[in-house]
């Protein structure tokens, strides 16, 4: 059987150079396991001056994407330049031309994924995005292939290995937010330009993903709502911590009796939630379902080498569907499906407010959860010299609730200030 494949890379940076170096130096073992020859054809970069820390023979390199496409040897086409545009009217062009195409691009699916596994349906052609959540973690695959008869309830996940390192270091070592930003940056687990790991557009655009999966039904990134990370304090950490919880940027898709729900946000764990312990910039997510019951991936969510072997994978996956040229159709098929609106979903809130001390202020703070339908579940109190810190953590409620509950607490003369609000896990949350 004929078993070479010639592959074209877009993008040979973090992932691409990985993957690139990996195609070069591990192709007799690949052929030995898969009975593949792999064959890099042509990659584009945008700088084909800058030193590379792999080679290939002249003539591969191009800093021509649409060459790469265009080029009648390569039969398959991955994309980790990254970015929205020119990423995805490459990747259509590409799906057009009947070629198969893998991406790492979480970003890009989040936003054009319906449209670019339409046209893949269309060709009768493969599109992979192993990559594109979690890093190194197969979870793509196990949810859309090995899950797909199951009737998943949750998916929970922390998939931004740059919030759950910052969180950690706060956590055990002390370290505010902007030194653990600090040592992230210097480790290069952050980008100079943090803001989309710390402000959780980066695990919305995974949480859209997870939960189009997960659900069947297609969740764009507009329906996601995110909260960051960078307001937490280590005062609301350890408070957390006191209280047997654990905080963590999580991000949650679940389907409800009244929608799928998925969000982005701090979230208190109890210490014995599966979530609970991992650490550092290791990424997992957790999957609830009535006959699996419980699972959970964890390992390495980003970095060049794990990250290009997921992209790897798909490659063989996509090399043996050419070779066994059958037409294909996607593992998944997206229905319709209701999405809940976020102000809809109940959940239980962690407050920190600064008060006066002196009687009668925790009567009228209750008033106002009362009035608004939320109830307290627990209160703690700390304060000297005229001023009290409150921790509240109220029983489930509509987030809509509990916002004008907090906004009328705040409006009263004896607070002085509510300085934080979170969300506490309390199993499920829609219903
Ligand atoms: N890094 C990770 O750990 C990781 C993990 C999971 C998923 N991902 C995803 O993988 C993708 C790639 O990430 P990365 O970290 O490898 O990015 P990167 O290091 O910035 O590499 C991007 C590559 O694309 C090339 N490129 C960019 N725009 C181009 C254009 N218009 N024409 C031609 N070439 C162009 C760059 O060329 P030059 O080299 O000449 O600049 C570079 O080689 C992204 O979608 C990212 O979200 C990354």
């Amino acid at each position: 059987m004929e078993s070479a494949v010639g592959i074209g890379i877009l993008g040979a940076g973090v992932v691409g150079g990985s993957l690139v170096r990996r195609l070069t130096e591990d192709n007799d073992a690949i052929r030995a396991k898969t009975g593949l020859d792999l064959r890099i054809v042509r990659a584009a970069v945008r700088d084909l001056s800058k030193e590379r820390d792999f080679s290939v023979p002249d003539g591969v390199l191009t800093d021509d994407p649409m060459a790469v496409i265009e080029d009648e040897n390569v039969k398959l086409v991955v994309e980790v330049m990254g970015g929205l545009d020119p990423a995805g009217d490459l990747i259509l062009a590409a799906l057009e031309a009947s070629k198969p195409v893998i991406t790492a691009n979480k970003e890009l699916i989040a936003a054009r994924g319906a449209e670019l596994i339409a046209v893949a349906d269309r060709n009768g052609v493969p599109f992979l995005f192993e990559a594109a959540v979690g890093g190194g973690i197969p979870i793509i695959r196990p949810l859309s292939e090995t899950l797909a008869g199951e009737q998943i309830d949750t998916v929970m996940g922390i998939v931004n290995g740059t919030t759950n390192f910052i969180l950690t270091r706060m956590a055990e070592d002390n370290q505010d937010f902007e030194q653990a930003l600090k040592e992230a940056q210097q480790l290069g687990y952050a980008e100079a330009d943090p803001t989309a790991d710390v402000s959780g557009a980066d695990a919305a655009a995974k949480a859209a993903i997870l939960s189009s999966l997960a659900f069947g039904v297609w969740v764009g990134f507009e329906s996601v709502f995110h909260e960051g990370i960078e307001n937490l304090t280590l005062v609301d950490l350890k408070n957390a911590a006191d209280l047997g919880y654990v905080v963590k940027l999580v991000a949650v898709a679940e389907k409800t009796p009244r929608g799928i729900c998925t969000r982005v946000h701090p979230l208190m764990l109890p210490k014995e939630h599966p979530l609970a312990g991992i650490r550092g910039s290791t990424n997992a997510i957790f999957i609830k379902g009535p006959t699996i019951d419980e699972l959970l991936f964890a390992g390495p969510g980003a970095g060049g080498a794990p990250t290009a072997t997921a992209v790897l994978g798909d490659v063989i996956d996509a090399a043996r569907e050419i070779l066994a040229g059958a037409e294909v159709s996607p593992a998944i098929r997206f229905g319709s499906g209701e999405i809940l609106d976020f102000a809809e979903i109940d959940t239980e809130w962690y407050l920190r407010i600064e008060v006066d001390d002196r009687p009668g202020v925790l009567a009228a703070i209750a008033h106002e959860f009362g009035a608004n339908d939320v109830s307290i579940k627990s209160v703690w109190q700390d304060g000297e010299h005229g001023e009290a810190t409150l921790l509240l953590i109220t029983h489930r409620a509509a987030e809509w609730k509990q916002r004008a509950a907090v906004a009328a607490v705040g409006g009263l003369t004896s607070v002085r200030r509510v300085s934080t609000v979170m969300r506490v896990d309390s199993g499920t949350a829609g219903r």
